[in-house]
């Protein structure tokens, strides 16, 4: 057997997912591309901002000398600095570049906190519905995920968490706006969870990590203001990319920035940096780095995902799809009309619909429509949508 069994095991447990993107391929070889509406991945089909594109331009008609070498491994200085100032204006905390890590993305990012804070046998509180690729990052790190779920509306349920909190919890890790609910966690929940483990630390004598997985921060709709982490926790961390906000994600710029008021801030920058150079990303990519320190402030026109997200909700409510309309990101979580979300799924895929169950997301029941596609995508969906859900009878 050439590969280890724990991969190997984990490859089989998400193999679903895998068929489904399988499925995908031999369905738009058999229909083409245009009459398969694939739903199934979080791949943004807007392009770049303009500003992108003149700060690229910039930096390959100006080349500074030096501009493609090794670096620090925290990053570019000037770019930490950009970044600090941007979150400083955010958050209200006195953020500096001695904050902030440039990261391979979100993905390396939590990699890097968790190698960082992870001794063999923590555990790394989630909650479901979750990103399925936390449990293969915490199991990188010799971590237990401890999966708590959240409540009716896919808010954090206090009572629930207070409860599963142990003296081995290292890290809480919330996601917010949420893949795959797109509920964004109010200011008042976020509080209520700061002290819920400032106590528990005490009760403990325990330090317990709060990391805020924000890569959909600026994609919010309606005027809705991001509820921070910082004013609410000291211990607080956060991890985010460009991969959504600017549309970059095959770039894997991102950034880890720690709460100035963090216990044993210093050391626990040195321990992202170190961890940052010896999982071997060494440091994230120079070009982008330079690239987005023009860019802080900049995002994506989050109009055309609110058209989006509007053009799917009405369509699919006036089909008597149920679900929770998203505050934040670009996906839709309804719920399945019959327990088996695998089942309806693959009826779905009947239709040439491609989306995903909620039990890649520790969810059955529901299922999860990635809507960061092109408009004529979600229109050309309806009707087979609407032929599903008169099959399992939604009126
Ligand atoms: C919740 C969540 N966290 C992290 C990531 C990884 O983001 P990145 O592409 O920046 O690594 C994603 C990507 O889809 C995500 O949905």
């Amino acid at each position: 057997m050439a590969i280890a069994q724990r991969v190997r095991q984990h490859m089989q447990a998400a193999s679903w997912i895998r068929g489904m993107f399988e499925e995908g391929i031999q369905l738009k070889q058999q229909y083409g591309a245009d009459n398969v509406y694939d739903f199934s991945l979080g791949n943004p089909v807007l392009e770049p901002p303009a500003q992108f594109y003149e700060a690229l331009h910039h930096l390959v008609t100006h080349p500074r000398p030096g501009m493609h070498r090794y670096m620090p491994n925290a990053g570019y200085p000037e770019t930490r600095a950009a970044i600090a100032a941007q979150l400083a204006r955010e958050t209200g905390a006195p953020c500096t570049a001695e904050h902030i890590v440039m990261v391979v993305g979100a993905a390396g990012g939590l990699n890097v906190v968790m190698k960082t804070l992870l001794d063999p046998g923590d555990e790394v509180m989630i909650f479901s519905p979750y990103f399925v690729e936390y449990h293969f990052y915490v199991e990188n790190h010799q971590g237990v995920s401890t999966v708590v779920p959240t409540d009716a509306h896919f808010n954090l349920d206090l009572e629930a968490i207070a409860q599963a909190l142990s003296p081995r919890t290292k890290m809480v890790l919330i996601n917010s706006p949420n893949n795959p609910s797109g509920v964004v966690y109010p200011a008042a929940t976020i509080e209520a969870l700061g002290a819920l483990l400032r106590q528990k630390q005490a009760e403990f004598g325990t330090q317990i990590y709060l990391v805020s997985d924000e890569p959909y921060k600026k994609l919010l709709y309606d005027g809705l203001i991001y509820s921070e982490v910082y004013p609410y926790y000291a211990n607080s961390i956060m991890v985010t990319s460009h991969a959504k906000d600017l549309a970059l994600p095959g770039e894997r710029i991102g950034y880890i920035a720690t709460n100035p008021a963090c216990a044993d801030g210093p050391e626990l920058q040195d321990g992202l940096s170190f961890a940052n150079r010896t999982l071997g990303f060494v440091n994230a990519p120079a070009l982008m780095q330079h690239v987005i320190t023009q860019l802080q402030g900049v995002t994506i026109d989050m109009r055309q995902y609110a058209r989006k997200r509007d053009l799917l909700c009405t369509n699919l409510a006036a089909m008597g799809y149920q679900f929770v309309k998203p505050q934040g990101g670009f996906y839709l979580f309804p719920r399945t009309p019959i327990p088996d979300d695998v089942s309806f799924v693959k009826a779905l895929v009947q239709r040439r619909i491609l989306t995903v169950p909620g039990s890649g997301f520790g969810t059955p029941g529901y299922f999860r429509i990635a809507y960061c596609v092109e408009d004529s995508t979600i229109e050309h969906a309806f009707d087979g949508f609407r032929e599903v859900a008169r099959e399992y009878g939604l009126s």
